[in-house]
């Protein structure tokens, strides 16, 4: 397993130590938190950069351009992405938060006891503190692309529930979802709220649920789902009025030039988001207003008036739809809990 653990190697597998050093480049590392007893992070193997430019360049030399979605969210992505959980148009958040809040009880009894609660795309573990108190799990694993954004997110779980044992771990887990071995202890109940699902294609989906199933044994998987409804709001969540949309997707240009060293200019680029019925996702793109040519060190790449390049695919499912997923991925029994509008499920799916 590629793993880089930020710990000291004997830290680390001391269970329960919580001391995170600085990057392993550093010859004399210092703490940077107090060591607590029930507290600590872990950094999985992080992509190289060569490795990310070199997928960037492909995919931007690629026929129609494309990228993914995971470049939408440098520091600023994340806060306009904040943002977009505040806009009227945006329902998933709030949606799904109504279904925690009003169904977190009949939840806790059909989900049964909880050993480790293992939160992927934790962010600032908001979603979970939501459920923590009704799950009571016994371990609450916080995963998200750095620990740099977890540290403080997971310190302020600890101080709201001191008998918690809380870790941190740093893994991007859409390529691999391989968690280090001793983190899981007693029953693992994964949570993957916020329709993230909705990145992956049906296809790849079904693949990244059947690994969680593997690992899920004897537990399951808490999913927040996106469901199929009219155009008119699906279409508005993605193109806001404010135009904040417009600036989280526009923004990944500038994320791109800090990247690959590229010459985006924003302003030559149009946010596009629209529903594909066909492939029942909202996808989006950036529209190029005029024929330009972006330039990059090793290469560049010529783009027509009104090409675009495909930044991201957000699907959405029926219930029957994403159940019968479920139950390709290999999980069991299924429940799931709709809002009065049936526009987002949670589902409970057994392992
Ligand atoms: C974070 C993937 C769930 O697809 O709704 C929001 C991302 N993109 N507005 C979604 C997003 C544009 C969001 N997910």
């Amino acid at each position: 397993m590629r793993r880089k653990v930020l710990l000291d190697e004997a830290d680390a597998s001391t269970e329960g130590t919580a001391v995170k050093n600085a990057p392993s480049s550093d010859s004399s590392p210092t703490p940077l938190a107090p060591p607590h007893p029930q507290r600590r992070l872990v950094q999985m193997h992080r992509e190289n950069p060569a490795e990310v430019r070199r997928e960037l360049i492909a995919g931007l030399s690629a026929a129609p351009a494309i990228t993914s979605p995971k470049f939408l969210y440098d520091s600023l992505g994340s806060r306009l992405f904040e943002a977009i959980t505040e806009l009227p148009e945006y329902y998933p958040t709030r949606t799904e938060a109504e279904i925690f809040d009003v169904h977190a009880t009949a939840m806790a009894q059909v989900i049964g006891p909880v050993g480790t609660l293992i939160d992927l795309g934790a962010g600032n573990c908001a979603k979970a503190l939501r459920l923590i108190p009704s799950l009571r799990p016994a371990r609450y694993v916080a995963v998200d692309i750095s620990i740099d954004f977890l540290e403080h997110a997971i310190a302020s779980v600890q101080r709201k529930y001191p008998a918690l044992e809380v870790t941190g771990v740093g893994l991007d887990f859409s390529s691999t979802l391989q968690l280090p071995p001793d983190l899981v202890r007693g029953r693992p109940v994964f949570f993957y709220p916020g329709s993230s699902i909705g990145n992956f294609t049906p296809a790849a989906a079904q693949s990244f649920l059947a690994g969680i199933q593997r690992q899920a044994a004897g537990g399951g998987l808490l999913i927040g789902v996106d469901l199929v409804k009219a155009i008119e709001q699906l279409e508005p969540a993605y193109d806001d009025a404010l135009g904040v949309t417009a600036a989280f997707n526009l923004n990944l240009l500038r994320h791109l030039n800090r990247l690959i060293g590229s010459d985006f200019d924003p302003r030559d680029w149009r946010h596009v988001a629209f529903f594909n019925r066909e492939a029942s996702r909202i996808e989006m793109h950036l529209e190029a207003r005029r024929a330009l040519v972006v330039r990059w060190p090793e290469g560049e790449r010529r783009f027509d008036s009104g090409e675009r390049m495909h930044t991201e695919n957000s699907c959405k499912y029926s219930v029957d739809g994403f159940a019968a997923l479920l139950k390709s991925a290999g999980f069991e029994h299924t429940r799931c809990w709709v809002d009065a509008n049936a526009w987002f499920a949670v589902f409970w799916a057994q392992a």
